[in-house]
């Protein structure tokens, strides 16, 4: 591992989840917004929940990026599917807790998707109705409004300020109650009640919306520092991850520029976040899950419980199949390593490092369910650590078998360990190196 910081450049970051989100991506975008200029999210809903601690503080956004605690501008790109309540709330949970949200501070795309309530009526009688496969989604209607994306049914923000806006909506909604009561037989979504709601939402939310693509190129050209923050993992992805067990987004780097509208030459550095073990939440096969009392005290310890939907978090051994494939699908330049400090306590440590599939090894993670619903993981071992970590912040310091740890893992994925987590709160990192020197 190689020591002492750069100095600081001028860098575009995109922070990306490695594995099924819940990694800390909003722990170590908070940290790193401080030596950016704008914070972009660019994919996902509020199916995300990206926790920050300052001085003994929580936080947990949902749609406004982690940036806004570091008072940096902060930009809801179109790649991302927004609930107007939600938002709305949420603007109003930052702004009791001191933080200043005011149209300068916050801009939304006037491409980003809106999550209509018939989207979350369709992904709740989806997931319950027990004809279709239970992904086990959050509920939240994501699914559903980037079908209607997909499908150019959506209304964006720019078609919410449209003044078509409710006839649109009216044409849609008819065929959505359609389906929600003759396929599921569920009750109606009152459209009237709808759209006087959705004009109460867009007023409010109206002088935050605008060309994110145009003041994201002028703020680079300006020399400013940009930081994109990527929510879910890689293998959520909708293309890449394990699919159909998957959000309905694109996840992995390349989409920070599709999720934004700039090009692929803006970006500097790509940095994914590790976990120091694995978790999932909701459905799908997990090669390294652990179900036995060390897989509880990953739980317990970790605290693995969605900020989102408050569901137990599935846990297991960090898995380097699954890593390597973040390393390619993303670029990855640099790894924050993150909880750390959960594993000290085990007597060993265990790096899933291939897999065995009817008694053929296998090191590139398998495209078909079945197979890796098949595969067993093939285990180094490493021996643990008891001391508590949390108060250490220079990398010397940490004890042998953690550095041990840390190096096997920098050697396996091939890529540099830039950040390590020893804590949920801001200063609770050992920086190794960064883009932005902190
Ligand atoms: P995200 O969705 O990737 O932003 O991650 P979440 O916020 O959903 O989940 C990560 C959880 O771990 C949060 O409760 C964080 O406060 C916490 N966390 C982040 N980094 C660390 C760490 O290094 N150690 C410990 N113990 N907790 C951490
Ligand atoms: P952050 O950004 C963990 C999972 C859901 C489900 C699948 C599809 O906090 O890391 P969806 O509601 O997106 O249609 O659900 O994806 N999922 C997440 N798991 N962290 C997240 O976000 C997630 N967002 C979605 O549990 O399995
Ligand atoms: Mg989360």
């Amino acid at each position: 591992m190689s020591s002492g910081n750069k100095e600081p450049e001028l860098q575009n970051l995109v922070i990306v989840g490695t594995q099924w989100g819940d990694e800390g991506k909003g722990k170590i975008v908070d940290l790193l917004a401080e030596y950016s200029d704008l914070v972009v999210r660019f994919q996902g809903g509020n199916n995300a929940g990206h926790t920050m601690v300052v001085n003994g503080e929580q936080f947990i956004s949902h749609l406004v990026p982690s940036g806004i605690l570091q008072k940096k501008i902060c930009v809801i790109g179109n790649g991302m599917v927004v609930d107007p309540e939600v938002l709305i709330k949420e603007i109003d949970y930052l702004t009791e807790k001191g933080v200043r949200i005011d149209p300068e501070v916050l801009l939304i795309s006037q491409k980003a998707h809106v999550i209509m309530p018939y989207h979350k009526a369709i992904d709740a009688a989806r997931e319950g109705c027990g004809k279709s496969k239970k992904i086990g989604t959050t509920g939240r209607g994501i699914g559903p409004c980037y079908e209607d994306k997909a499908a150019r049914r959506g209304i964006r923000f720019i078609d919410l300020l449209d003044e078509d806006f409710e006839r649109n909506v009216r044409h849609i909604a008819e065929e959505k109650n359609f389906f929600l009561s003759s396929f599921h037989g569920l009750e109606t979504i009152d459209v009237d009640a709808l759209i006087s709601g959705y004009k109460t939402f867009r007023k409010r939310l109206a002088p935050h919306v605008t060309d994110i693509s145009v003041v994201i190129d002028k703020a680079m050209r300006n020399g400013r520092q940009v930081l994109f923050e990527g929510a879910q993992g890689t293998h959520l992805d909708i293309d890449h991850g394990t699919y159909p067990y998957v959000t309905s987004s694109n996840t992995i780097s390349g989409n920070a520029c599709c999720g934004t509208g700039i090009g692929p030459k803006r970006i500097d550095h790509v940095m994914g976040i590790v976990k120091a073990y694995t978790t999932r939440v909701g459905e799908g096969p997990f090669p390294t899950e652990l179900f036995d009392e060390t897989g509880d005290f990953l739980q317990k310890k970790g605290a693995e419980f969605g900020a989102t939907t408050g569901r137990k978090r599935r846990c297991g051994w960090i898995d380097m199949v699954m890593l390597k494939n973040a390393v390619r699908l993303n670029s990855l330049t640099g790894i924050a390593l993150t909880k750390l400090d959960v594993l000290g306590g085990l007597d060993e440590i265990r790096i899933c490092t291939s897999y065995k599939y009817r008694g053929r090894q296998i090191d590139d993670f398998p495209v078909s369910l079945n197979i890796l619903g098949e595969c067993e993981p093939v285990f180094e071992t490493i021996a643990g650590w008891d001391e508590d970590i949390s108060g250490i912040r220079r990398f010397e310091d940490l004890p042998v078998n953690t550095r041990n740890y840390l190096n096997r893992i920098e050697e396996l994925t091939e890529t540099p360990i830039d950040l390590v987590s020893v804590g949920p709160g801001r200063n609770e990192t050992v920086v190794v190196n960064t883009p932005f020197k902190p």
